[in-house]
């Protein structure tokens, strides 16, 4: 039987680069896209990796993709829909430019590249792809509101996929990974000429999330989705502060976890919340 191959976007840094070596670790075949020209060797020196140029904000682009995909190793048996950037501040604050652009990429380019896969599953009964979402679509985190729309854009449309593909075979999972250290929060596409009023609040809430994990954890349970065989579960979770969202909003129900999440982002943790939410472990210095 040939190895099976991964199509993976994003893959210049991050969790897409470390999804890449997780794959090929386990010997898959991968197919992996970066943005730039600059970025096409970053995957040197690993066995039966094609790395191929995408810009995921080129809709055309994305939706000949699988055929391109497919081109490289003969087969495709999963999709990670990885590639994607943080738009932050306040909304006032953020050009309707920056929010159009932030769905741009975390949302319409994605979807493209869902409908580019889609047929090549759907015809060979079997195919996983896997939407990444965020914890940030699971509650309200303030000067992220664009891009948590955009993330939970992700997270339902994955939801609607799931019910309507599984009848093919084909399985639709949406990762919330919590909060990991990567470039994503050195990329940040953030919001200008912020009236002062935001400063003291924007300041105080960033200092509450200095801590982040390790990746290596996200491209595990990557790994995990793709090849777990689960038909049934959508919503998977990475992190500390991802792993525990399930139990907790179970234990709270809906409407207290939104009220103690939202006085945790004011630095106003309760004592209930410190006990039942753990807190990123910090990823190790290179
Ligand atoms: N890190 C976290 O805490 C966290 C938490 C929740 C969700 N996420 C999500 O996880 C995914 C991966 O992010 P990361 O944390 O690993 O950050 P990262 O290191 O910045 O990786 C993001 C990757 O997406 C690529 N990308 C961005 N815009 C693109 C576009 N228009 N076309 C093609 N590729 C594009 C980047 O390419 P360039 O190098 O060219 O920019 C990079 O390869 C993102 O969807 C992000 O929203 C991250």
């Amino acid at each position: 039987m040939p190895a099976k191959t991964v199509v993976i976007t994003g893959t210049s840094s991050g969790f897409g680069h470390l999804a890449v070596r997780r794959f090929a670790d386990a010997g898959w075949n991968i197919v992996a896209t970066v943005r730039k020209k600059a970025d096409l060797d970053v995957h040197s020196g690993l066995d039966n990796v094609k790395t191929l140029l995408l810009d995921v904000d080129d809709e055309q682009a994305d939706l000949a993709f699988a055929d391109l995909a497919l081109s490289q190793f003969g087969n495709v048996d999963a999709l990670i829909n990885n590639a994607g950037y943080f738009q932050g501040g306040p909304l006032e604050a953020s050009t309707m430019d920056q929010v159009h652009r932030q769905f741009q990429t975390n949302v319409f380019g994605l979807i493209a590249l869902n409908k580019a896969f889609i047929p090549l599953f759907r015809k060979q009964r079997s195919g996983v792809i896997v939407n990444v979402s965020s914890i940030s679509a699971d509650g309200g985190y303030p000067y992220t509101s664009v891009y948590q729309a955009s993330k939970a854009a992700v997270a339902s449309l994955t939801e609607g996929l799931h019910a309507e593909l599984a009848e093919f075979g084909v399985i639709v999972k949406a990762l919330h990974p919590g909060s990991h250290e990567t470039k994503i929060f050195s990329k940040v596409d953030r919001a200008e000429d912020v009236p002062a009023d935001y400063d003291a609040g924007w300041a105080a809430f960033a200092s509450l999330n200095l801590v982040r994990s390790d990746p290596a954890g996200t491209a595990e349970v990557m790994f995990r989705m793709v090849t777990d065989g689960d038909r049934k579960k959508v919503h998977y979770y990475s992190g500390p502060d991802g792993e525990a969202i399930p139990r907790v909003k179970q234990l709270l129900g809906q409407d207290w976890y939104f009220e103690e999440l939202s006085a945790r982002n004011r630095g106003q943790a309760s004592p209930l919340w410190t006990a039942v939410m753990p807190t990123p472990v910090a990823a190790p210095a290179e």
